[in-house]
């Protein structure tokens, strides 16, 4: 087995809620969005970790802590087993070069107004990495690689000029132009058409090979996840329910969410019949979590003891934990 690349411990991001000013003088306790809540996993060098649940789970907050763009409330990431809050300003410029991130939307984090070569070189700019000649060449053989050929065309092309699949392809050629081992793909297709979105995951299947990565791969959904993930971790209301194995977790999914995710996925079968309900209503605020198992109020199964007993990860073996005393026990 692979040695340990990431490893996040007690991952906890309560954001203080923001109120009117008067509220909050008068407020008689500051009040949180718990947007994660004691989230620990791993992930093992050139593995695929899915991290899957609705919106507002608490999956993109996870990724920000993990590549330190925001300061968890409590809770520790470690990279390469040492902890990233005890890097220096400087050490930390270079762990930025090896761990980067794909975000969801190529529209937002590309600037209409830089060609995309430029784009694509600046991290080299910023990290110091390569200048002038040497930068543009890398970027060119960058292009080919994740398929924006001819390259030295498109170098000068600005992104209102490519199409959704060519600019998810610069979003994915500036995230590896660094050479990073560790990627936090935050729903790397969600935005794309239907018709790209096979294409984009393919190119981040070849490119894991190619330049032997890591990811974080974020997504709300499940269904994706078959073809990249070699491990999925199921968030509900800022904590994990399920982990495991993608194979394991899918023919035996323990926690009922996990079930009904897995029940959602469409099956191309006009005879097959659902036999798990969906999940009834919405997700809850993370402001005032529901006590006990999160999950209780939409769950098929819950008990009146759902309510009261907050519920933790069992070990399952062979790597696989879920947290319904229900199903465990
Ligand atoms: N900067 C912030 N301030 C306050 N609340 C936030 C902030 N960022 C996210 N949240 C809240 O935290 C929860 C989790 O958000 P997020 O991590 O974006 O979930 P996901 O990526 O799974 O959709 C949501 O309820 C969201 O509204
Ligand atoms: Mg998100």
């Amino acid at each position: 087995m692979s040695e340990e690349l990431i490893r996040v411990e007690n991952l906890t991001m309560h954001f203080p809620l923001q109120k009117g000013l008067l509220a909050n003088v008068f407020a008689k306790e500051k009040r949180f969005v718990h947007a994660v809540d004691g989230v620990s996993f791993n992930i093992r060098k050139g593995e695929v970790l899915g991290l899957v649940g609705e919106s507002g789970s608490g999956k993109t907050t996870t990724g920000r802590m993990i590549l330190r763009l925001l300061e968890p409330t409590s809770g520790d990431v470690f990279y390469r087993g040492r902890s990233i809050t005890s890097y220096t300003g400087h050490e930390m410029e270079g762990l930025r070069e090896k761990m980067q991130v794909i975000f969801q939307d190529p529209y937002a984090s590309l600037s209409p107004r830089m060609p995309i070569g430029k784009a694509i070189s600046h991290p080299l700019r910023i990290h110091d990495l390569a200048h002038g000649a040497q930068a543009r060449e890398l970027t060119l053989a960058m292009m080919e690689k994740v398929g924006l050929s001819p390259a030295a065309f498109l170098y000068r092309k600005y992104p209102h000029q490519l199409s959704g699949g060519q600019r998810q392809r610069v979003v994915i050629a500036r995230a590896l132009v660094t050479s990073p081992d560790f990627v936090v793909a935050d729903e790397p297709i969600a935005m794309a058409d239907v018709s790209v979105r096979a294409m984009i995951l393919e190119l981040m299947i070849r490119c894991r090979e190619m330049f032997d990565l890591t990811y974080l791969f974020i997504t709300h959904d499940l269904a994706t996840c078959k073809y990249i993930c070699d491990r999925i971790a199921i968030m509900y209301l800022g904590k994990i329910v399920e982990i495991g194995p993608l194979k394991e977790v899918f023919a035996n999914p323990v926690h009922p969410y996990t079930a009904t995710l897995l029940e959602a996925i469409p099956v191309p079968d006009p005879r097959y019949r659902r036999t798990h309900p969906m999940p009834k209503g919405e997700i809850p605020s993370p402001i005032n979590p529901p006590p006990g198992c999160a999950f209780h109020p939409r769950c098929p199964l819950a008990e009146p003891s759902c309510r009261l007993n907050e519920q933790h990860l069992v070990d399952l073996g062979s790597g696989h934990k879920a947290a319904c005393s229900l199903k465990t026990l």
